[in-house]
């Protein structure tokens, strides 16, 4: 095998084996990256060539949305790769959205990932995350999460049984379709009486200490996996390179692996141009944007300035400020891949934007309502882009995709919250928020048990 970690800074650059099991570089403690030595593989001429596994869909390997792109993420035999079928996922047009984001008929995507087998896009990590579980000779995997992530963990170990599977989850920071996700398919659920960040720092520390697999996108394992996010993205796109890809971010592992995906499809002259990435922070949880746009923070060839970094998160602790959104998946103040997505963000001459929970929450609607059901942190996507687009940076007319990352059922008190707004049961869950107009809000009606009554209701709408 021709594959290799290398730390990703470059005054550091060391590397090990793709058979050590590391979370950090142990010489300077900066993220890892999988990295190869491609001129001794054999790499694809040009990306029509993944055409061919259309037709073998029959092999699980071909099937997978993520193996089939195989020779661009080549570090275990495909024979040892773990898979679920990961990766049935879509990008349609959706023109209804496109006038909602106030761009022109045509010129918006949706990647829908919510189709994955565990309804979110963490399953493209996992795939590969599992895979090394495995080559490793991992015996239980862990992670932190706001609730997908364990989902995914738990569903490739309950399927495959490679490992047995612990989830560190913040005590009340989940929706319960996740959360029910992860009890069902059978993962040790520790609900930490803190939230995602807490329960991020004390996964690292049980194990390192137990010697548990570590499959949080820290894994660069993991971000290998949702590197074929973009892949399939092109795919739909005929192999043409859109003019933005705009993300929600939360622990920035899916903006990082996009980032690494284009760099190294650029490198190995597989595309010709680089697509722009907008990554979507929600207010609540805006480290990247406070760091970005507020501090400056740029990747400056790999020497991120880690002081600056530092100091922010003490100031951050001195104002006791913690993450709070509606959306839950992204409710994260100290993301692990940082400095990956500035490497992204800078490749990909990026931009950061975040967008309140009023403008999440009504996007959402607006997705649902056109069809592709989606959780809160998805639709950060689309009012991200919805910004973009009224700032005049993204044009009316530039092709853009939204990444939809989980699905609609994932977080239904949210919806139904907005919708129903039924006080009696979710009390004030959209006011704690400052979410004030249920703009796009379609209420169940309530109608006595009488057909004259119900009969009424029908004529009057
Ligand atoms: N959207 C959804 C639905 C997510 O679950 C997450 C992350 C993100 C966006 C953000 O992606 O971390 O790559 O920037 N969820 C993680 C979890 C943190 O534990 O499930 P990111």
């Amino acid at each position: 095998m021709f594959a290799f970690q290398r730390c990703v800074n470059p005054d550091c650059g060391g590397t090990f084996g793709i058979d050590e099991v590391l979370h950090r570089c142990p010489h300077c403690g900066s993220l890892l990256d999988v990295d190869y030595e491609w001129d001794k593989l054999a790499v694809p001429k040009s990306l029509a060539y993944f055409e061919r596994y259309w037709a073998e869909r029959s092999n699980p390997w071909r099937f997978s949305g993520v193996w089939r792109f195989h020779e661009l993420l080549p570090f275990a035999p495909l024979e040892k790769c773990a898979t679920v079928g990961e990766g049935q996922t879509i990008l349609q047009r959706n023109d209804a959205v496109a006038s909602f984001v106030g761009k022109d008929s045509g010129s918006l995507f949706l990647q829908y990932e919510g189709l994955n087998p565990s309804g979110s896009f963490k399953d493209n990590g996992m795939a590969a995350g599992a895979t090394h579980g495995r080559l490793v000779g991992a015996k239980q995997a862990a992670c932190a999460s706001t609730g997908n992530t364990s989902a995914s963990l738990a569903l490739y170990c309950g399927v495959t049984k490679l490992m047995k599977s612990v989830v560190f989850v913040g005590s009340g920071k989940i929706a319960y379709g996740k959360l029910s996700q992860a009890l069902d398919y059978g993962a040790r659920t520790i609900q930490i009486r803190g939230d995602f960040d807490d329960a991020m720092a004390r996964v690292q520390e049980v194990s390192r200490k137990m010697g548990i697999y570590l499959l949080n996108s820290l894994n660069p394992f993991r971000l290998e996996g949702q590197k074929t996010i973009m892949f399939r993205v092109l795919e739909a796109l005929r192999w043409e390179v859109p003019d933005w890809i705009v993300v929600p971010g939360g622990n920035l592992g899916n903006s990082s692996s996009f980032g690494k995906a284009f760099i190294e499809l650029k490198k190995l002259g597989l595309i010709d141009r680089v697509p722009r990435l907008a990554v979507i922070n929600a207010a609540g949880a805006d480290s990247l944007d406070r760091l970005y746009n507020g501090e400056g923070l740029r990747w400056n060839g790999g020497r991120v300035d880690h002081a600056k970094i530092d100091a922010f998160y003490a100031q951050m602790d001195a104002e006791n400020r913690r993450a709070d959104t509606i959306a839950s998946a992204i409710e994260i103040n100290r993301p692990v891949n940082l400095t990956k997505c500035l490497r992204a963000l800078d490749f990909c001459n990026g931009v950061v934007r975040k967008v309140t929970d009023q403008e999440i929450i009504d996007a959402k609607a607006q997705i649902g309502a056109n069809g592709f059901g989606c959780e809160p942190a998805s639709a950060a996507s689309v009012a991200g882009a919805k910004k973009l687009v009224e700032e005049g940076v993204v044009g009316r007319d530039e092709r853009v995709v939204c990444i939809l990352t989980g699905y609609q059922l994932k977080d239904p008190n949210a919806t139904v919250a907005y919708h129903g707004d039924d006080q009696k049961f979710f009390g004030d869950y959209l006011g704690v928020h400052g979410i004030k107009t249920a703009r796009y809000a379609n209420a169940p009606v309530v109608v006595d048990n009488d057909i004259d009554k119900i009969l009424d209701v029908l004529r009057d709408a």
